[in-house]
């Protein structure tokens, strides 16, 4: 069996930024659970959070989580809120390494303030703040499910693929 690569972590840490740089370079192919959610459901997060609101797009996704941990040689960029149901980490384990991208609230920030409109959960007058009370409530979630850990503040795009490709070099 070829094994996985699944990254996990909040919203702006670079999962899908640096899981198709990995898979690039690896020659794995590579998905993103967020742009499955929008193909299965035909609306943009956006809408999908607007219109139907956060259960509903974590029944879609958790669909999606369980269709994606079916495959073999994938790097899986996962949402940030995954964890939030502990069925998609249960789908998800020993199919290969999970990683977790870990970023504190500032660098989130800096990172989100370029795709913001994106994300229907940080729409807010004071980002920051809710980034941080996200964090917190998630924190344990994150390292409850992981494998592997790449705390990324000081670290570009390329080293963290560089880490990811180590790890999975290693299982
Ligand atoms: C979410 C993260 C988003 C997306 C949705 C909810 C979250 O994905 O799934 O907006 O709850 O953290 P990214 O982590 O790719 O931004």
């Amino acid at each position: 069996m070829k094994k996985n690569i699944v990254l996990i972590g909040f919203m702006g840490t670079g999962k899908t930024t640096v899981g198709k740089k990995v898979a690039e370079k690896i020659s794995l192919s590579f998905i993103d659970s967020d742009e499955e959610i929008v193909k299965k459901s035909g609306m943009s997060i956006n809408e999908i959070f607007n219109r139907f609101g956060e259960e509903y797009f974590r029944k879609i996704e958790g669909e999606v989580i369980e269709e994606l941990s079916n495959l073999e040689g994938y790097v899986i960029s996962t949402g940030g809120g995954i964890v939030k149901n502990q069925e998609n980490i249960l789908n998800l384990k020993g199919k290969g390494a999970i990683i977790y991208l870990n970023g504190s609230a500032k660098k989130i920030e800096e990172n989100i303030k370029k795709d913001a409109d994106n994300r229907p959960l940080l729409k807010t007058d004071n980002v920051l703040n809710k980034i941080i009370s996200l964090l917190e409530e998630r924190k344990d979630l994150y390292r409850k499910a992981m494998d592997f850990e790449i705390i990324i503040d000081s670290l570009s795009v390329d080293e963290v693929a560089e880490k990811v490709i180590d790890i999975y070099r290693s299982i």
